[in-house]
């Protein structure tokens, strides 16, 4: 998609510059390609030029021109000592060290030297390091030499591969006797020595990237465009005037699934969120290992405390309830009146009147039987309800029971009280609302699904994110492990830090999905976990084994089977056992996550796309083209759907408010022959990251654009969801909550109005300004569309300037039913994050005058008849 995503004028510009040399310029110079130690080696790749080879200028200077995507954010991403050369054909190749311990060095090619192809990191040493990278030409055996040094027992040893594509590599061997031959060269630029390789290139190549670094930074200035700047901006404007004229012979249709929802277990969206379980760590598989930063106190004890004497109580995994679920708590009591103590996430909140579903799984060991107390307490140690189970027998069985309470506590404890001296053993303690969402048992927390399907969203995206392909090969989100009895279920590390009980699996999505009328979207790994993984290797470093793929494709298409098959299927059997004996009418699925595209994804991609293509040609594939709007993994993601005709991608990118005001046309230039877009992540980023009336507006404006390319953006989703207060891993987000109150963002409710005032109809809109300026005609918005189900147009005017639009509206072609028209309104300051939407009724016509107020998100609602000219 590369060459239409330069905005025209700027097109014009860069290729003008870029054609021919000056007459007063060289037909060749110098390009000296370099590292330097900054940012601890991650600052990526820089260029400077020289005629002469002495006086040298930095492009930039120091320019990031390549990054490293070899494993973890941050500290990981490193280039060092690379190495630069031209083949035969002209193709660029770099080829550098990505850190003193693995056995793998990097190789991107490039024809400009500024857009990279995809990178690759060869195993060539099993032990041992590779340093000091060199590479040559042999031409009499028509193929690389590719030498390294590498540190071996305290002594730097010589090796070498050869390779003919620098995608397959012969076997290493070492090196006896060898010169190196010394392809690096220490120049001054900018009065700092540097070392790198000098090349004689064309000056077209140098003048491209010193064009590229100035199109970097006019892009960068106008992300960095803020209404800050407003004030001395627009400081001379008072009003301005929109008349705005329908188009209703140019409708067209669009997706009836424009807007959705994105739901990933980050920042405690599920467990101790939308899950309505509020035990904390119920099944004691909390593991020291699910986070980074050693916290000692994260283990099965997590949550859990005694309260009173003369007892004690352990974790023992000897005779689990299940395999999956192997640890549980032995309780002993030598006095009756001590209680095992679980504290909830942040406390359970519960309210007066209200009944909630106690459940656990217990054996008694001595003595033979007896009943167990179970009471909720509040902040005092007052007992705010109590139950007891039935009597506890010698083998593991589950027991429920119902707690009622008189008091509205927000952070109370639960008890579980042996009323017998001797041992019990107990496992995946459970305490649940009995008001879940539709009162769906094992259901999800009320108010906050509440709050989800008051978007209206058309489908649910779930469980990721970065969750769906895990921090390392073992921690890819595998769905088969989230469906079944809980007890059976596998737990995991979550990706964000925490633990996942997998409570909320894959049944409860679906069912979900079901229960707000959304498309289910499952998003599932592509074979190969995030490129950041901090874990078995250093980011993505190679997928599931190959030989292992089958059985993983096979998994892939068992979850079809899952959810649409017959009862009487394997896993069609499995749903039905859930409680849901017919289908779920799966239509999507999304394979891979913002994947690092390389020879590694693509092979896994491949296997998996043409397995589903095969075996289910009913089902929508969307494939994905990296984390950001541009670059290697976009470019390389779009071919490779382009190549395989997959249906839909995933595009992502969270950018600030003047990337989303300067990029509208962004999909206006898509090739609508190619797959369809699914923009599957987006937000608009501030400094310091808040949700606020800055930032929805911009993300208004953007979404009148994803309706005017309805045609080919199928969906989107803002991202992330849900963040709890205290655990929040990432911001901004649509909504935030804590255990008793749901916080909706202004954000939240640009998605709701978009949600809620959908179409399947797009009516063109012509607006013209009283004023001609760009920076004012980028700020006022207009995207109206009819709603097929009520045959209502809805009007939606987004006005991100400070001052007020007298817009004149000319309806003349659309047969208006009801004169008075639904309004709402959300405006506010830019900094406002507290803005509620308004609703009253206005006036309407063939002909009528609305006031855009500044800073301001309308959106009207008219009933019709019909539309003149629409068929
Ligand atoms: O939305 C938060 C994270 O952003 C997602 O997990 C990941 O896909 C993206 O980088």
């Amino acid at each position: 998609m590369k060459s239409i995503k330069l905005p025209i004028f700027l097109l014009f510009i860069f290729s003008f510059f870029c054609n021919e040399a000056g007459a007063d310029e060289p037909d060749s110079a110098y390009i000296f390609a370099y590292t330097t130690h900054k940012q601890n080696n991650t600052a990526g790749l820089h260029y400077a030029w020289s005629v002469d080879r002495e006086n040298w200028f930095g492009i930039g200077p120091e320019f990031r021109f390549l990054a490293s995507d070899f494993g973890r954010w941050g500290t990981q991403k490193k280039i060092i000592n690379p190495i630069l050369f031209q083949d035969e054909e002209g193709l660029y190749h770099c080829l550098w060290t990505l850190n003193d311990d693995v056995g793998q060095f990097a190789h991107a090619a490039s024809e400009d030297l500024y857009q990279w192809k995809r990178q690759s990191y060869p195993q060539v040493m099993g032990n041992g390091n590779v340093l000091n990278l060199e590479v040559s030409s042999d031409k009499k055996n028509n193929r690389y030499l590719v030498t390294w040094e590498s540190e071996i027992d305290g002594e730097l040893k010589r090796f070498k591969t050869t390779t003919t594509d620098f995608k397959n590599y012969s076997e290493t061997t070492g090196i006896i006797k060898d010169k190196r031959l010394g392809l690096r060269e220490t120049v001054r630029i900018d009065g700092e020595l540097q070392t790198g390789t000098v090349k004689k290139i064309s000056w077209k190549t140098i003048d491209g990237l010193i064009k590229w670094y100035e199109w970097s930074q006019f892009h960068s200035m106008e992300r960095a465009d803020n209404m800050r700047k407003d004030q001395e901006r627009f400081k001379d404007l008072r009003k301005v005037d929109a008349s705005i004229k329908l188009i209703p012979e140019r409708s067209k249709k669009i997706s009836d699934k424009l807007v959705g929802i994105f739901f990933e277990d980050i920042s405690y969206a599920a467990d101790g969120g939308l899950y309505a379980e509020l035990v904390q760590n119920r099944g004691f598989e909390y593991a020291l290992s699910d986070k980074s930063g050693n916290d000692p106190s994260w283990n099965s004890y997590k949550a859990w405390s005694l309260n009173g004497e003369n007892a004690s109580f352990k974790i023992d995994s000897v005779s689990p309830i299940h395999e999956n679920n192997k640890h549980f708590v032995v309780l002993e009591i030598a006095e009756i009146g001590a209680a095992l103590v679980n504290e909830g996430f942040d406390g359970i909140a519960v309210k007066e009147g209200n009944r909630y579903d106690f459940s656990v799984f217990a054996k008694i060991m001595e003595p033979k039987k007896g009943k167990l107390l179970i009471r909720l307490t509040d902040e005092n140690n007052k007992v705010i309800a109590e139950t007891r189970t039935k009597s506890i027998a010698t083998t593991w069985k589950k027991y429920e029971a119902v707690l009622t309470v008189n008091k509205t506590v927000d952070n109370a404890k639960l008890e579980v009280v042996p009323e017998f001296n001797g041992k019990v053993a107990l496992d995946m303690i459970s305490l649940f609302p009995q008001n879940t969402f539709k009162g769906r048992k094992n259901g999800l927390r009320e108010d906050l699904a509440q709050a989800i399907a008051d978007i209206h969203p058309k489908f649910v995206r779930f469980p990721g994110g970065c969750v769906a392909h895990g921090d390392g090969l073992h921690n890819m989100y595998r769905w088969n492990r989230t469906v079944g009895p809980l007890e059976t279920r596998v737990p995991q590390r979550n990706i964000w830090n925490y633990h996942q009980s997998a409570g909320l699996g894959y049944f409860e999505y679906f069912q979900f999905c079901e229960d707000i009328g959304a498309e289910p979207l499952p998003v599932l790994p592509a074979g190969v976990p995030c490129q950041n993984s901090g874990t078995c290797g250093h980011g993505q470093q190679g997928g599931i084994p190959m030989a292992e793929m089958d059985e993983y494709v096979q998994e892939v298409l068992d979850l079809i089977e899952w959810a649409n098959g017959d009862k009487n299927t394997k896993w069609g059997r499995i749903r039905a056992e859930a409680g849901h004996p017919e289908p779920f009418n799966l239509k999507y699925i999304g394979i891979g996550n913002e994947d690092l595209i390389t020879d590694i994804f693509e092979e896994r991609f491949t296997m998996i796309f043409n397995a589903l293509k095969e075996k289910h040609p009913e089902i929508v594939v969307i494939g994905t083209v990296g984390p950001f709007y541009t670059g290697t993994d976009y470019e390389e993601g779009w071919d490779i759907a382009t190549k395989l005709q997959v249906p839909m991608v995933d595009e992502h990118y969270y950018q600030p408010p003047g990337w989303f005001i300067h990029n509208q046309d962004f999909y206006d230039r898509y090739d609508r022959s190619k797959s369809k877009v699914y923009l599957g992540e987006y937000a608009a980023h501030l400094p310091g990251r808040p949700n606020n009336i800055e930032t929805a507006l911009s993300e208004a404006l953007y979404m009148t654009t994803l309706e005017r390319n309805g045609d080919i953006v199928e969906m989107s989703s803002y991202a992330p969801l849900l963040a709890k207060e205290e655990h929040i891993n990432w911001a901004p987000d649509l909504i935030y909550f804590n255990n008793t109150e749901v916080k909706p963002t202004v954000g939240y409710y640009v998605q709701k109005l978009f949600g809620q005032n959908s179409g399947e109809t797009y009516i063109p809109a012509e607006i013209q300004l009283s004023e001609n300026r760009e920076d004012i005609k980028k700020r006022v918005a207009v995207s109206v569309v009819q709603d097929n189900a009520t045959n209502d147009v809805i009007v939606k005017l987004v006005n991100l300037l400070p001052a007020e639009v007298n817009a004149n509206l000319d309806f003349t072609d659309i047969n208006i039913a009801d004169s008075e028209a639904g309004l709402t309104v959300l405006k506010g300051k830019p900094e406002d994050k507290s803005a509620l939407p308004s609703t009253t009724k206005i006036s309407v016509d063939s002909e009528f005058e609305y006031k855009l107020p500044g800073y301001s998100f309308s959106v009207i609602r008219i009933r019709t008849n019909s539309i003149k000219n629409t068929d």
